[in-house]
C-alpha cells in the first residue's frame, strides 16, 4: 500500500458535520482527474458531466455502490474502486450488537432503569428472545452474511438458512447454511438479517408480503441499505405485533427525521448508519480508497475494483 499524504495529494472536503453541498461539489469537480467519494454523494450523469472528460477514476469509500450510476460511469470509461472486505468484521460485529440489543430489549431496559420504571424484579418484565436453539435467516449471502453467522454460531444457533438469487454453495458451506426460498426464509427465521446490496431487484423486497409470513416472535435486522425495506410495511408489522422487533442501521432517508413514526415504537431500534464505524476499519477504508485511486490513475489494477 502507498503511504498516502492526503493533504498534499487531494483537494479535501474537510467537514465532519455536513456532506459537501451538491452545488459546491458540482463546481469543484470541474476538470479533476480522479474523485474520492463517500455514500452521501450521488455520482450520476449530472456530476460526471460537471467533472468533464479528465475524470478517469472514481474511488468510493464504501462497500455499497447504490449511490453510483454504474451505467454512466461505464459509458464514460471511468474506472471505479470500492472498499469491500476491510469492513466485514466491523459490520458483522455491529450487526450482532444490534441483533442482541433488539432481541433483549436493551434500549427499553436502560430507559426503564434510569427513569424509575424499575419497580422490582418481575418474572416476565422486559423478556425478549434468545439466540440459543434459534433459526437465523440471511437475506443475501455474501462475505458479510458469512461473518455474521460465524459470530452467531457460538450463541448456539440451531440452524442457518439463507436465500439469494441462486445458491452459493461455497460460502454456505463455511457456515453450514441451507438454501431456502424467500417464503421459507420468512416463515422459518427467528432472526432475519438482511445482508444484500441495494439494486433495482432488491428494492423494497422486505415488504408486507415478507413480514406477513414471519412469526410474531421474530426479529428483523437490517445493516445493508434502507431501500431494501418498505418502511411503511415495516411500521405496520411492528406496531400490529406481526413481528416482534426490528433493528435498523440504515433507513430511507438518512438521516431519518426525528418525527418519523418508526421512532415512536419501543420494538424498533434505529442506529445512524454506523456499522463500519470503528477507528481501525474507517482507517483501512480510507487507505484502501486512496490506494485504489492512485493505482487507477497509474493505469494499474486497483486493489478492489468494481467490474462494470
Ligand atoms: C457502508 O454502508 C458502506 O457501503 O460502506
Ligand atoms: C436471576 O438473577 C436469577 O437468580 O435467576
Amino acid at each position: 500500500l502507498y503511504q498516502v499524504h492526503y493533504r498534499e495529494l487531494f483537494d479535501l472536503w474537510d467537514s465532519d458535520d455536513v456532506p459537501v453541498p451538491r452545488k459546491e461539489l458540482l463546481q469543484k469537480v470541474k476538470g479533476v482527474d480522479a474523485l474520492v467519494c463517500v455514500l452521501t454523494e450521488k455520482i450520476d450523469a449530472e456530476l460526471l458531466d460537471a467533472a468533464g472528460p479528465n475524470l478517469k477514476v472514481l474511488s468510493t469509500m464504501s462497500v455499497g455502490f447504490d449511490h453510483l450510476s454504474l451505467e454512466e460511469l461505464k459509458k464514460r470509461g471511468i474506472r471505479v474502486g470500492y472498499t469491500p472486505d476491510v469492513l466485514t468484521d466491523s459490520v458483522a460485529e455491529l450487526t450482532v450488537a444490534l441483533l442482541l440489543t433488539t432481541s433483549r430489549r436493551l434500549i427499553e431496559a436502560t430507559h426503564e432503569a434510569k427513569t424509575g420504571g424499575w419497580g422490582t424484579w418481575r418474572t416476565l418484565w422486559l423478556c425478549g428472545y434468545e439466540l440459543a436453539n434459534s433459526t437465523v435467516g440471511i437475506l443475501g449471502l455474501g462475505r458479510i452474511g458469512v461473518a455474521i453467522a460465524e459470530r452467531l454460531k457460538p450463541f448456539k444457533v440451531k440452524k442457518f438458512i439463507y436465500t439469494d438469487v441462486a445458491p452459493r454453495p461455497e460460502l454456505a458451506s463455511l457456515i453450514d447454511a441451507e438454501y431456502v426460498s424467500m417464503d421459507e426464509l420468512a416463515s422459518q427465521s427467528d432472526f432475519l438479517t438482511v445482508c444484500c446490496a441495494l439494486t433495482p431487484e432488491t428494492k423494497d423486497i422486505c415488504n408486507k408480503d415478507l413480514f406477513s409470513k414471519m412469526k410474531n416472535t421474530s426479529i428483523f435486522i437490517n445493516t445493508s441499505r434502507g431501500g431494501v425495506v418498505d418502511q411503511e410495511d415495516l411500521y405496520e408489522a411492528l406496531s400490529s405485533g406481526q413481528i416482534a422487533g426490528a433493528g435498523l442501521d440504515v433507513t430511507v432517508p438518512e438521516p431519518l427525521p426525528t418525527s418519523h413514526p418508526l421512532f415512536t415504537l419501543n420494538n424498533c431500534v434505529i442506529l445512524p448508519h454506523i456499522a463500519s464505524a470503528s477507528y481501525s476499519t474507517r482507517n483501512a477504508m480510507s487507505a484502501l480508497a486512496a490506494n485504489n485511486l492512485l493505482l487507477g490513475l497509474k493505469g494499474q489494477p486497483m486493489i478492489k475494483e468494481l467490474k462494470l
